[in-house]
């Protein structure tokens, strides 16, 4: 059953949502100024686990698929205040041109949200993870910002809404919004309000997380326009969704036994799936290097050889490594390289 995040008043209602800007209006009240003169907002860095890979509405980025993730103790901080004449946006501390893509992505998003043409904003963003390496830092950037938002203006929105505001800059930043593990319900209806991320009840201590870095250079081709192609074009795009439902059920499943081996296959499985299926695209997309490959097969290897470890990837070269407390030291001393993350509950 999905909920409907319900519209601000009966006219709205009867307005029918095509747009972001539209989507913004049917959430926030009509009218909001500043409340304070700044406010900070932290949004974790989600790995996902069963993914999101492709929209069934590119405008207001609704997915074909549910997806699953889980926060990792690593993301992005991000201070909002007003600015005269332009936006100003620091990354990391230092002042990123308006000639620059990040500048003109984020600009475009924070249209949505100025309570006034001429309304400027300052926004300042520090990533404890490196920019566009395949490791999600638009999704806990978009998250943090959308909750900063939420602060500065005192819009006092619901989570599940400030998940549908996150999705509207980047689809998995709708599960930035929570820590712990998380599933983005894709929804039904055509304007998308049922299409927001909900926390997920299991835990698990024992549960580790490493990141592989192969090489931290910009990605080949983003995620949105790669997506795009594998729907259009992937002769195995119609077997995804039913992949992505075996494996988040699969997934609850191995979360609700303490089945690392049931959940660590579901999860690497998934992620060869939706490679398979990007590399199947015309013309086809291939996110991997040398590297990537030859760390699959040491892991492996290290299966067969008794150690149980699993990996995910995204749209990107570098491997996120799944095992358990019990295998930590085994798993670093194997690859010593590994940097380890601990999961937020
Ligand atoms: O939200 P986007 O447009 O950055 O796409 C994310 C896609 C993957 O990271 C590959 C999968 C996912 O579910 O996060």
């Amino acid at each position: 059953m999905f909920t409907y995040i319900g519209l601000a008043s009966r006219s709205r209602a009867r307005m029918s949502i095509r747009t972001k800007k539209e989507v913004v209006c049917a959430i926030l009240p009509p009218h909001y100024s500043p409340l304070s003169e700044r406010a900070t907002a932290f949004a974790p860095v989600n790995f996902a686990l069963a993914k999101y890979w492709g929209k069934r509405n590119e405008e207001l980025f609704l997915p074909v698929t549910d997806s699953f993730s889980v926060a990792v103790d690593a993301g992005t901080t991000t201070t909002v205040s007003q600015a005269q004449e332009r936006d100003i946006i620091l990354l990391n501390g230092n002042e990123v041109g308006e000639d620059q893509p990040f500048h003109s992505r984020l600009s475009a998003f924070l249209d949505l949200f100025r309570p006034s043409p001429l309304f400027f904003f300052s926004i300042s963003t520090i990533n404890t993870i490196p920019t566009a390496a395949g490791l999600a830092s638009s999704a806990s950037g978009f998250a943090a910002l959308v909750l900063a938002l939420n602060s500065f203006f005192g819009w006092n929105c619901t989570l599940e809404q400030l998940s549908v505001l996150a999705r509207l800059g980047s689809g998995s930043a709708s599960r930035s919004i929570y820590s712990g593990f998380v599933h983005w319900k894709k929804g039904e209806r055509e304007d998308g309000m049922d299409s927001f991320a909900v926390p997920y009840k299991g835990w698990w201590e024992d549960l580790r997380f490493g990141i592989y870095m192969v090489s931290n250079e910009k990605k080949i081709i983003d995620s949105r326009t790669a997506m795009k192609r594998t729907v259009a074009t992937s002769p195995l795009y119609s077997l995804w969704p039913e992949n992505v439902k075996t494996t988040i059920d699969q997934i609850k499943e191995g979360l609700r036994l303490k089945d690392f081996s049931l959940f660590g296959s579901a999860v690497e499985q998934n992620a060869l799936t939706m490679h398979a299926t990007m590399f199947t695209s015309t013309p086809p997309i291939c996110y991997w290097h040398k590297d990537s490959l030859e760390t699959m097969k040491r892991i492996w290897k290290t299966r067969e050889e008794g150690v149980n470890l699993y990996f995910t990837m995204d749209a990107g070269p570098n491997l996120k490594f799944l095992f358990l407390k019990s295998s930590e030291k085994e798993v670093i001393r194997l690859f010593p390289e590994l940097s380890c993350l601990s999961l937020i509950p």
